[in-house]
């Protein structure tokens, strides 16, 4: 038997799914949980209501109901919006009942025994709580589901479609050190070493893996030498570094004399064969966040790259960005 008593919930709702998916606006939008009464029928659930309904007129999706059908129980939300694969937290539930969950459409969002709710596809749904032993009793909460963003959070990390971001807008945590390069970020460097030789070009590594202590001594002595707002426009704060990642390398001469020698131009030619992506291209500081560096390239995997390049040349972009490529932010 499931007797759902708050106390209990306050502390379980915290717990979340494994990861987090950002998805716009990934929680409940109604967490206040003394105004949060179906029964209640308040503007934000009337609200939602109508939405639905409208939704369900124009796009034909499958119908959901317009009005409460449960009442008599309150929930800690009854509005969320989650992506396609992310499973939200159940919702607590304030009164003692025998709790029984279900979705107006699965094809849609699914709940399991205890009110966890997974995203199946685009569209809106009712997920109901009633109380298997009074009719009528219970509560619903209205969610709408989006398509997945690709943006995933895995302990304190973001990744999009698959790339770990470091920028100003998403850092790593203190704690994330993977000792060095990535193994596949040293043997692609390797191979682009190889590549240029056959063409003549030296490429080095000058700065590979940097920790966080590491980038924060470099940062600090940036910001003594010439203040924050220039340090910030060519070093990376402590925690927003690509270096920290170990798929991120400097190679050859880390500064402007590095600008248009034969070796800058192989990089920016080439780089992408081998599964690297110049990172912060020449004319792109209000995008990146930095100046132009031809020399501070990222392994994303061969085929993210050659997708990269492909968009770039769909864009008619040499210059194309991760941030414009992935559609995100950065900026402290
Ligand atoms: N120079 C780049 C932005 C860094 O410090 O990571
Ligand atoms: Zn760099």
């Amino acid at each position: 038997m499931k007797i759902f008593k708050s106390a209990f919930l306050s502390a379980a709702a915290l717990i979340f799914a494994l990861c987090t998916i950002s998805c716009g606006r990934e929680v409940p939008k109604a967490t206040d949980s003394s105004s949060a009464s179906i029964a209640d029928t308040t503007a934000e659930s009337t609200e939602a209501a109508s939405d639905v309904s409208t939704e369900a007129e124009t796009t034909a999706e499958p119908t959901t109901t317009t009005a409460a059908k449960l009442s008599g129980v309150t929930l800690s939300y009854t509005e969320a919006e989650i992506c396609v694969g992310q499973t939200l937290t159940y919702p607590m539930v304030y009164d003692s009942i025998e709790a029984e969950w279900s979705s107006s459409d699965e094809s849609i969002a699914t709940v399991d025994s205890v009110g966890n709710i997974t995203g199946k596809s685009e569209g809106k749904c009712i997920i109901s709580v009633a109380d298997k032993n009074v009719p009528d009793k219970g509560a619903e909460v209205y969610v709408t589901v989006k398509k997945d963003t690709g943006i995933k959070e895995i302990n304190g990390i973001t990744y999009i479609n698959g790339i770990m971001i470091a920028n100003k807008s998403y850092s790593l945590p203190e704690s994330y050190n993977p000792g060095g390069l990535t193994p596949e970020t040293d043997a692609a460097f390797k191979e682009l070493v190889a590549g240029a030789a056959n063409d003549g070009i030296s490429i080095y590594l000058s700065s590979g893996f940097r920790s966080y202590d590491l980038q924060s001594q470099i940062y600090n002595n940036y910001v003594n030498a010439y203040g924050q707002a220039t340090a910030d426009t060519f070093s990376a704060r402590p925690g927003f570094s690509e270096h920290q990642t170990g798929m991120a390398i400097d190679v050859n001469i880390v500064d402007d004399n590095f600008i248009g020698t034969p070796e800058a131009i192989w990089i920016e030619n080439h780089c992408s064969e081998y599964g690297f992506i110049l990172r912060y291209p020449f004319g792109k500081q209000d995008v990146t966040g930095y100046k132009y560096e031809p020399w501070h390239i990222r392994y994303i995997g061969k085929e993210a790259a050659e997708a990269f390049i492909k968009e770039a040349d769909r864009r008619d972009d040499v210059n194309l960005t991760l941030e414009e490529y992935l559609d995100i932010d950065s900026h402290y």
